[in-house]
């Protein structure tokens, strides 16, 4: 039901049905009060106001200098009634500020007076309540100044949030290109920590677009992944006649070194009877398989076949090379590439430890995790980040390249070196405290490598190496290298309790990454490479190529 209403300048007079108003002279100096009167519908409007049911809306007490406009039991139609209500608010704003202006020209002149008196005989009570008001107004500066920084993290936030929609812009490209690998199309969503609605809505329609999902079983492994050089083992623990035995791409390797010196890795399989040849032994060179004494050159060569008629038998070799400490092999189909990435730390430091560790669960689950610095406050309590406050924002921040960047509030550098290498420099001011400075600000710091190799369907052969740009006598303790894996196991496990439950629970169906959030950042570029990879995607994104030749 519409309810109408009729406005009127006092008196009451005939008028036309709808909206009337009408203003009547009032007590106050050239004052008016407007009347209205209500109704549903215009004949009943027209009854009411004849029979002077009029209501006072508000009083116009000096409509200024355009009251010469108005006559006393005019009608007005709403226009010209809302004008006069306007006309009347801005003479009496006026008339505020002249009454303002005027009590700060007395005030000033009371002050000026007075002034010179008060700075002598200024009483201790007036200088408390002076005080008290010093302090009143410092405590609303502070408040201020909290608001401030919340402002600012907002805008952090914000261009947290900025970078990640950036991030996301590459996905559309690599929907349209090619889509040779077995793996379904991209879908990608990063959550912004910001809460507000406009971001939240924009959140769900993007959410309606994209989402990256990471579930169901571990699928063989692509092999466009494979195109790539990987460190497969340190060089230190290969001697001359010892053997390496590996998984890589879920395929068994062995690797030993030749007559040269220089290392091979050849199928871990016998041609003969397909027995493991790691259970043999390397003579002159040579890998001698256990069973029947069949003898391997690093190329895979069949070179002594005791007792029988030699036969010109081969078993597959992988371009094996040794660089820095590392051996690296290419287990693709396409031609190796000419450079390999270098992966020693910066000058200053030393290497102290050089640890491998065989682990059950699917390589990319393992690299998502090293990836991530957010979760050390909740996760590493009993080791490195036992006592860490849990920061209000945790951001990883890209300055030079779309892999590499540093946590902040983390003095930690961090990189993400395909294909699958994890680079962090961490920065220590005082043993167990983390927090609050940058790298370069720190005076002493550990350098950390994850290599992360695709071994079987669910494992991954990770080789971590540790160095320090301090306490070099270190090297020298005995037993130092058992107390490092120690510690490196320790924190580990904490991890891969996690990890492991994220495997089980992503065979069943579980998204990995169902819900990233803007510290996810590193993680989700590691995904958006890998995804690339695996499509034959004609652009790689962030790829940087920090090489050394071969
Ligand atoms: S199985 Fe290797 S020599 Fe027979
Ligand atoms: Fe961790």
């Amino acid at each position: 039901m519409t309810t109408v209403a009729a406005l009127s300048l006092f008196p009451n007079l005939v008028f036309r049905p709808s909206y009337k108003f009408c203003s009547k002279k009032v007590g106050v100096r050239d004052g008016f009060k407007v009347l209205a009167v209500f109704g549903e519908g215009a004949s009943e409007l027209e009854r009411k106001s004849s029979s002077n049911v009029w209501g006072a809306i508000f009083d116009v007490e000096d409509p200024g200098p355009r009251r010469t406009q108005l006559v006393s039991g005019k009608l007005l139609d709403v226009n010209q009634a809302l004008e006069v209500a306007r006309l009347d608010l801005q003479y009496c704003d006026w008339r505020a500020r002249q009454d303002l202006l005027t009590i700060m020209l007395l005030h000033d002149k009371a002050v000026e007076v007075l002034n010179p008196l008060a700075r002598e005989f200024k009483s201790i009570g007036t200088m408390k309540k002076e005080l008290a008001e010093l302090q009143e107004e410092l405590a609303h500066a502070h408040q201020q100044v909290h608001l401030s920084e919340a402002r600012v993290a907002t805008a952090l936030d914000k261009l947290a949030y900025m970078e990640a929609l950036v991030n996301e812009k590459l996905l559309p490209e690599q929907k349209d290109k090619g889509t040779s690998g077995p793996t379904s199309e991209p879908e990608y969503e990063i959550h912004s920590p910001t809460t507000s609605s406009r971001n939240a809505s924009q959140l769900q329609t993007k959410s309606q677009r994209r989402s990256l999902n990471v579930s169901g079983p571990v699928k063989p492994y692509n092999p466009c992944l494979k195109n790539f050089w990987y460190p497969v083992a340190f060089s230190s623990d290969l001697k001359d006649d010892t053997m390496i035995p590996i998984d890589c791409f879920e395929e068994p390797w062995v690797i030993f070194r030749g007559k040269d010196g220089q290392p091979g890795c050849v199928q871990n399989t016998c041609a003969h009877r397909a027995c493991p040849l790691h259970l043999g032994s390397v003579n002159e060179g040579r890998i001698q398989c256990p069973y029947h004494g069949w003898e391997y050159s690093t190329d895979g060569k069949c070179e002594k076949m005791p007792s029988t008629r030699m036969l010109n038998v081969k078993i597959k070799a992988l371009p094996c090379f040794e660089r820095e400490g590392m051996i690296w092999v290419w287990p693709g189909t396409d031609p190796p590439k000419a450079t390999i990435p270098s992966l020693l730390p910066p000058p200053g430091f030393r290497i102290h430890a050089e640890i491998v560790m065989e682990l059950p669960v699917e390589h990319g689950l393992l690299l998502d995790n090293l990836l991530d610095l957010a979760h050390a406050p909740f996760t590493h309590t009993s080791t490195f980040a036992k006592g860490w406050p849990v920061p209000s924002l945790v951001k990883f921040l890209t300055p030079a390249s779309g892999l590499e960047g540093y946590w902040d509030p983390y003095p930690i550098d961090m990189e993400f070196r395909p294909p699958c290498m994890v680079l962090s420099t961490v920065g220590i001011s005082k043993p167990g405290k983390l927090e609050g400075t940058s790298t370069k600000q720190c005076t002493t710091h550990l350098h950390q490598l994850h290599v992360c190799l695709p071994s079987s369907r669910q494992k991954t052969r990770l080789l971590y190496r540790m160095s320090l740009d301090f306490a070099p006598w270190l090297k020298h303790v005995p037993l130092m290298h058992l107390l490092w894996r120690y510690f490196a196991e320790q924190v580990l496990n904490e991890d891969l309790r996690l990890v492991l439950g994220q495997q089980d629970r992503m065979i069943n169906g579980a998204n990995v990454w169902n819900w990233p959030v803007s510290y996810d950042k590193l993680g989700i570029r590691y995904r958006l490479w890998r995804d690339a990879v695996e499509r034959g995607a004609d652009r790689i994104p962030f790829t940087k190529q920090i090489d050394s030749g071969l």
